[in-house]
C-alpha cells in the first residue's frame, strides 16, 4: 500500500523527449512461453538487431532477474505473481527511461501478464508468445530441469506439474518451435515497423 504521505514528482525531461533524442518511440516486449520455449534467445536476438540500428534496448532475462532482483523467490503461485509484478514495475521504469524493454519470463499466469498490460500506457505492452510445443521444450530440455521435473526432483515444474496458461488475444504469436530464429526476429521487428516503435522500414 502506498503511503499517503509520498508524493510524486514530475521530471521535466519526460518520456516523450527522451523519445525525441533517441529516435525511437519506448515500449515493452513481453516475450511469455514454457521454459525452453527460446523466449531469451528470441528477446537477445532481437535486441542484437535493434541495438547495432541505433535503438537503446535491455533484455530483462528471468534466470539473471532471479540472481537479483527476485533472488528471495520461488515458483509456488505466489512467489511467480510477485516476480512478475516487480518485473513489470521495473520494465515500466526502463520504458519510462526511453528504452526498448524485452522481458523474458515464462510469466504462466494470464492474469499477471493483464496485470502488467493494465500497468502500462494502452499500446505500450506487446505480449509475444513463443508458441513451442510442451513435447518441443521437453525434448530440446537444454537445461536438464524437465527431466528432473518428470522423476520428481522439482516441484511446480511449468508445464509437468504447474500450469501455463496461454495467451488469449497477444500482439504477436511466434512458432519457435517451428520457425528459424531468423524468421522469429523478423517476425517481431515487422511489429516494431506496423506499431510504428521504430522508424521507417528502410531502416530496418
Ligand atoms: S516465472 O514463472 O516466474 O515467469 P521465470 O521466467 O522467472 O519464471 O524463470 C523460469 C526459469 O527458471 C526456467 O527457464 C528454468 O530454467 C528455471 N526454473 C527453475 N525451477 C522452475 C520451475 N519450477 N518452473 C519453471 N521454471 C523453473
Amino acid at each position: 500500500m502506498t503511503s499517503p504521505n509520498i508524493v510524486w514528482h514530475h521530471a521535466t525531461v519526460n518520456r516523450e523527449r527522451r523519445e525525441k533524442l533517441n529516435g525511437h518511440k519506448s515500449v515493452v516486449l513481453w516475450f511469455t512461453g514454457l521454459s525452453g520455449a527460446g523466449k531469451s534467445t528470441l528477446a537477445h536476438a532481437v535486441e542484437e538487431e535493434l541495438h547495432q540500428r541505433n535503438c537503446r534496448t535491455f533484455v530483462l532475462d528471468g534466470d539473471n532477474v532471479r540472481h537479483g532482483l527476485s533472488s528471495n523467490l520461488g515458483f509456488g503461485e505466489t512467489d511467480r505473481r510477485e516476480n512478475i509484478r516487480r518485473v513489470g514495475e521495473a520494465a515500466k521504469l526502463m520504458m519510462e527511461a526511453g528504452v526498448i524493454v524485452l522481458t523474458a519470463f515464462i510469466s504462466p499466469y494470464r492474469a499477471d501478464r493483464e496485470a502488467v498490460r493494465n500497468l502500462l500506457p494502452h499500446g505500450d505492452f506487446l505480449e509475444i508468445w513463443c508458441r513451442a510445443s510442451l513435447e518441443v521444450c521437453e525434448a530440446r530440455d537444454v537445461k536438464g530441469l524437465y527431466k528432473r521435473a518428470r522423476a520428481g526432483e522439482i516441484k511446480n515444474y511449468t508445464g509437468i506439474n504447474s500450469p501455463y496458461e496461454a495467451p488469449e488475444k497477444p500482439e504477436l504469436v511466434v512458432d519457435t518451435g517451428e520457425l528459424s530464429l531468423e524468421d522469429s526476429v523478423a517476425s517481431v521487428l515487422r511489429l516494431l515497423k506496423e506499431r510504428g516503435i521504430v522508424a521507417a522500414p528502410g531502416n530496418l
